[in-house]
């Protein structure tokens, strides 16, 4: 080792000792005289301390920002200790000064407080992730990722990989493609998740699978969702799903408890996702503060011509709300619109008068019907039932932020169930799977004779209004995945190219089995309190999909797509 100590590390014990410290100048003074060099590497800064008289005077003087250097000398007390630096009672003086590496002028300041835009942060990602703030993302990503593998392994999971060239995968987003050279014509497709090989290992006969999967989904992107991303995949045979909420439970207490020192009541709470949708407008609800959605239907009627002849109109009261102002409710109406409301009303009360935007439509009696105390606002969107939902739902959350009502540090866990087994597309008049079409349905008779109503044995996860997994009980019966084929309308073609070889694997003995996957990233998001997917990966896109330190994706030399006998009919290379 060249340095007998991290920068993180010294205190007041340690004076008198002769130290080697290594690093990166993070900070150089030069105080009539006296220079300080704030050293930091990922441990922490530490302050070294160069006289006039110094025979490395002149080198010191040299150092910038970012140099990487090597110093030696005396662990000494500060006169002005800093008590914000855990090393802020020492420091040292230097005896000897290698300057192993300059560095031209970084655009950006390396610190946790920067003010470089993300666009120049993601450019110069090596340097933004020097940031104590950025390394401190990653440490806990390691921590979260040990503590899993800890848990799983325990509870008699193996780690199994499965390939990355693959084919397509049934979660219903676009895949990302790979061209393939000696088969020129034919593609690969990045898998969007290990769901086949994974229930392929199931028949196969490893029990207990998991795997840190990385999965790719060329979808819109949003600030917690990543074309590239990763999961924590687990299939498990001869279970139910009591088994699976037993082991997540599990996972998350000692991931809890490991990561954040907290304990957590087990077992989560757990609601149909009918509830969900109903009380939160949402099928990941916030379950960290109240302010549940209602029904108020007897508003529709002909006195109110907003409400009159809609299917339902529903709403969400807060009170103390006197900071909501007209302008507030401008953006919350563009938020709720956002989310298909036909229209975003109110009612306010300020314990005298009440006032609103459907405040001239209203009785006495309607008034009194809406049972509003001093300050308080309800919200109300007409329309249909996933419409109103979806946009108060999204206007419940926005307010809660608003009105400050989430509390930090806390964290609400819950599983949702009993889901819809199958979506029906009024257009198209045609079923598709809720989920994928290997989910066992709650009723087989169900999927048989009311498929618009069957539900599935399938559940998510949700962490403080976060999905942060999703999994199911899977089909095991060839009948029943053969009646969940064609209640898709899949044609015998379309199986046979689709999963023919899935299908075939089903027929030599497969075990009841289920599984779930978690969203790594959105975890770590969550317990390191960020609401930017990015910042916790290490490498990430941006929003367009494009990493923008290497220019990817870009285009390619011809002699590589004459190979790929690949022809580009637009040229739209960067
Ligand atoms: P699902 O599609 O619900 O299930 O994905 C599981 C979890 O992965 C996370 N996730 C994402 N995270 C970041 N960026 C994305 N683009 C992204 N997409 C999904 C979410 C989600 O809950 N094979 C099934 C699982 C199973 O049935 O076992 C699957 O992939 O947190």
């Amino acid at each position: 080792m060249l340095c007998t100590h991290n920068n993180g590390e010294l205190t007041i014990k340690n004076v008198g000792m002769h130290v080697k410290l290594k690093g990166w100048v993070s900070r150089v003074r030069n105080l009539g005289g006296l220079i300080f060099i704030d050293l930091r590497d990922m441990h922490g800064i530490t302050q070294i301390v160069v006289h006039p008289d110094n025979k490395f005077y002149n080198e010191a003087t040299k150092l910038r920002s970012e140099y990487v250097i090597l110093a030696e000398g005396e662990v000494i007390k500060r006169v002005s200790p800093n008590k914000q630096l855990k090393t802020g009672e020492i420091e040292v003086n230097l005896t000897k000064l290698d300057i192993l590496s300059t560095a031209n002028t970084p655009p950006l300041i390396v610190a946790d407080e920067t003010d470089a835009l993300e666009d120049v942060r993601l450019r110069y990602r090596y340097l933004d992730l020097r940031r104590p703030v950025q390394q401190n993302y990653l440490l806990k990503r390691n921590e979260i990722v040990k503590s899993i593998r800890n848990t799983l392994s325990d509870l008699g999971f193996i780690e199994v990989e499965t390939p990355i060239l693959s084919k397509s995968t049934p979660e219903g987003a676009r895949d990302y493609l790979v061209p393939s050279r000696v088969n020129p014509g034919n593609f690969y497709a990045l898998p969007q998740s290990p769901q086949i090989y994974k229930q392929l290992l199931m028949i196969s006969g490893i029990e207990k699978y998991y795997q840190i999967a990385k999965c790719f989904r060329d979808e819109d992107l949003r600030a917690d969702r990543q074309p590239e991303f990763t999961q924590v995949d687990i299939e498990a045979s001869f279970i139910s799903e009591e088994d699976i909420f037993g082991f997540l439970e599990k996972l998350f207490t000692n991931l809890m408890k490991d990561v954040l020192g907290l304990d957590i009541q087990t077992p989560f709470l757990r609601m149909k996702y009918i509830d969900a949708l109903l009380n939160y407008g949402s099928d990941k609800p916030d379950m960290r503060f109240e302010n549940l959605i209602s029904d108020y239907s007897f508003l529709i009627k002909e006195t109110i011509p907003l409400f009159n002849g809609k299917e339902h109109v529903r709403g969400v009261k807060f009170s103390s709300a006197k900071t909501i102002t007209r302008k507030v409710i401008d953006e919350l109406t563009e938020i709720a619109k956002k989310n298909h409301a036909e229209a975003l009303a109110f009612v306010r009360f300020d314990g005298n008068e009440y006032s609103g935007s459907i405040r001239r439509n209203l009785t006495d009696e309607d008034l009194q019907q809406l049972n509003l105390e001093k300050d308080d606002i309800l919200f109300l969107v007409p329309g249909k039932f996933e419409d109103v939902s979806q946009a108060l739902g999204a206007v419940r959350l926005e307010v809660a932020k608003r009105l400050d009502l989430i509390p930090e540090n806390v964290f609400k866990f819950l599983w949702v169930v009993d889901w819809p087994l199958l979506e029906y597309d009024e257009e198209e008049k045609r079923f598709s799977a809720a989920h994928h079409p290997f989910t066992a349905p709650q009723k087989v008779e169900d999927l048989k004779n009311n498929p618009k109503e069957a539900l599935a044995r399938a559940y998510d996860i949700v962490l403080n209004g976060y999905e942060i997994g999703g999994g199911s009980i899977r089909i095991h019966n060839q009948d029943v995945q053969q009646l969940m084929f064609e209640t898709l309308g899949l044609s015998d073609e379309d199986i046979k190219d689709r999963f023919g070889f899935f299908i075939e694997a089903l027929k030599y003995g497969t075990p009841p089995h289920g599984g779930i996957a978690l969203g790594l990233d959105r975890i770590v998001m969550i317990l390191t309190n960020t609401t930017n997917i990015r910042d916790v990966i290490a490498f990430p896109k941006n929003q367009n999909a494009r990493d923008i330190m290497n220019q990817s994706p870009s285009g390619v030399d011809q002699i590589q797509l004459d190979e790929l006998k690949i022809k580009v009919t637009k040229d739209e290379k960067k």
